[in-house]
């Protein structure tokens, strides 16, 4: 068992010094070219990029695109001398059509070899490592077909950004066909993770102006910081309560962390999810969650026929769906009927929180309904993984960890609770987070359907209309990107002399249909790191194993468990508070 300790730490001047001279002028010196658009920056309020494309990226002309799409062809690019040849050589945009290869060509598995790694082999759980296996196997490109699913794999960054440049005016992530099926059938409306075409444009322009803009995002800090001193003395509480000073299943904190987090920027209102006792329905609502992402690959993978033999999984696929746009729809509701009963009282109503603003665009409530339930589907375990894994890392990196300590207590000075301004003061923040998200990508495989025409990709034609495959974690673990790619270096990220390939790690998505939450999430997970930080020390425990990830759609946590659908959050990592030893999981058992 990995055991993890933390413990209230004291700090002191020189050590401060000693930091600066290791890490600040580097990350101030940065030209990686992702780094400087969108990572260091990217809560500075002054952040030039925010100026010039802040406003702009609502529109339907993506400014990303005319931003690294035109200019990525632009040899004086700095990662141009290092990655441009290649990535373009991979595909000759001259090259006849007769010299490109057919699907017919690609290599791939059989679909019995396939859906015997998916399933006998358990390869559900470990999509990710498939992926590092099917490039070493057959190179960048491959096919794989399971049910009524073909679907080619693309596992090199500049593969990658030729499907991503050819992605269209409004994207098509996947068909996720049944989570559309469950919306069909069940007549509730599509959200952000859903729609399609204009349906999705519309909500995208509308909801962008309030989670894409660094100033509007930034005013969200207080409401956030609220969140993170609960999460902090639940902690404390919860150490307390522990004979041995721990605080198992850390993983389980963090899940209702992030589910407070959205849920307070949703509706502008507490859920109680991390008070002492928590509300049932809240830990309802996270293990829908877990079960529905559990279920997406066999309702996705099996034909529609299967459900009628085997029910099991489109059960409680359904009956996961049904909580949780119960979930949303009672919260707004009754957010609304007290703006009602203010109004009726003759009061002022106002409000920045992001369903007060959605019940006012003219959006029919079916709309606001999925929205807001997609909304608080992509806000749980997203900050929840993240955080647990920069823990974990932090924990077996104590001069990382001691570093980034300093980096906050610098900034800091004499305050407790930093905000948006600060935490964009700490590029050592930042470079531990990207890392964090390069070694675990949330989302370690993302997607795209081109609907309407053939696209060149590599030296294949792929036809319309398949599925393909982005390999997210192949790319930011494959050394010839990230040398010493397992490794824990956030300092890859600050080092002005190693340009990555701006496709290689990509954790929220590129382009229009890039993740809308990414301003939100980035500041909620720096909020609550700097606090946890200024603290607590994070310690390991000597001799503990390490925790590997495992897909359930999304990269998590490996953790133990013995059936299908058994409490996921039972043994994932945990902290403990001063003097003695915390419990961070257990190896996965398979
Ligand atoms: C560390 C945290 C997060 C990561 C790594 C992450 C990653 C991603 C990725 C990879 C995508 C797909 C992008 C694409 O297809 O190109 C995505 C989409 C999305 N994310 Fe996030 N996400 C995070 C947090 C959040 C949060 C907190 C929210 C909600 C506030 C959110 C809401 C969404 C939504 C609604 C979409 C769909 C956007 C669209 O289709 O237009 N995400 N995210």
């Amino acid at each position: 068992m990995l055991q993890h300790a933390l413990k209230v730490s004291g700090r002191t001047g020189s050590t401060l010094i000693k930091w600066m001279d290791k890490w600040a002028a580097s990350s101030l010196n940065t030209t990686d070219p992702w780094m400087d658009k969108w990572g260091a920056s990217s809560l500075n309020t002054t952040d030039p990029w925010m100026d010039k494309w802040g406003a702009s990226s609502l529109n339907t002309t993506d400014p990303w695109m005319d931003k690294w799409g035109a200019s990525s062809l632009n040899t004086t690019d700095p990662w141009m001398d290092k990655w441009g040849a290649s990535s373009l050589n991979t595909t000759d945009p001259c090259m006849p059509a007769q010299r490109m290869k057919t699907l017919d060509q690609m290599p791939g598995p059989t679909t019995a070899k396939f859906a015997w790694d998916l399933f006998a082999r358990r390869g559900h759980c470990r999509l990710h490592e498939m992926q590092v296996a099917g490039l070493k196997r057959y190179g960048p490109m491959w096919k794989a077909s399971l049910g009524p699913i073909l679907t080619v794999h693309v596992a090199e960054p500049g593969l990658i950004e030729q499907v991503l440049r050819q992605e269209g005016q409004t994207p098509i992530r996947s068909d996720l066909s049944s989570w559309k099926d469950y919306r069909k059938q069940q007549g509730h409306g599509y959200g952000l993770l859903t729609a399609e075409g204009e349906e999705w444009q519309e909500v995208r322009s509308l909801l962008g102006k309030h989670m894409l803009r660094p100033k509007v995002v930034e005013a969200y800090d207080g409401t956030l910081n609220a969140v993170v001193d609960d999460l902090i003395s639940k902690l404390q509480l919860r150490s307390e309560q522990n004979p041995r000073g721990l605080v198992p299943d850390i993983a389980s904190e963090f899940y209702r962390f992030g589910l407070e987090g959205i849920s307070s920027v949703l509706f502008e209102s507490r859920i109680g999810c991390l008070n002492p006792v928590i509300p049932t329905e809240t830990d309802r609502f996270i293990e829908s969650i877990n079960t529905m992402f559990v279920m997406t690959l066999p309702t996705m993978f099996l034909p529609n026929w299967f459900r009628h033999i085997c029910p099991k999984p489109w059960v409680s696929f359904q009956r996961s769906w049904d909580y949780m746009f119960e979930f949303a729809k009672g919260h707004i509701d009754k957010r609304l009927a007290e703006e009602t009963e203010k109004l009726a009282r003759g009061e002022e109503v106002e409000g920045t929180y992001l369903t007060y603003f959605l019940t006012r665009t003219g959006l029919p409530m079916k709309t606001v309904y999925s929205n807001v339930t997609e909304l608080l589907l992509a806000g749980v375990d997203t900050i929840s993984s993240t955080m647990s894994w920069a823990l974990y890392e932090l924990s077996r990196h104590p001069e990382v960890q001691e570093s980034l300590r300093e980096e906050v207590l610098s900034v800091m000075r004499d305050r407790r609770v930093p905000g948006a301004a600060d935490v964009a003061r700490m590029p050592l923040m930042k470079a531990v987070v990207k890392e964090v998200l390069r070694l675990y990508p949330v989302i370690p495989a993302n997607a795209r359907v081109i609907a309407d025409r053939d696209i060149r990709v590599g030296e294949y034609i792929v036809p319309k209309k398949t599925l393909i495959t982005l390999c997210h974690f192949a790319t930011s673990r494959n050394a010839s990107y990230f040398p010493n790619p397992d490794a824990f270096q956030p300092d890859r990220w600050l080092n002005r002399d190693r340009g990555h390939h701006p496709y290689a790690s990509v954790p929220f998505g590129v382009g229009k249909r890039s993740c809308i939450g990414r301003r939100i999430a980035e500041l909620e997970v720096y909020l609550a790191l700097s606090q946890i930080l200024m603290q607590f020390d994070v310690k390991p425990d000597p001799g503990a194993a390490a925790v590997k990830p495992m897909t359930r759609t999304l990269l998590v946590p490996e953790i133990q468990y013995t059936r299908l659908n058994a409490n996921w959050l039972i043994n994932q990592p945990g902290i403990r508070l001063p003097h003695q030893i915390g419990c961070l999981g257990d190896t996965w058992r398979m």
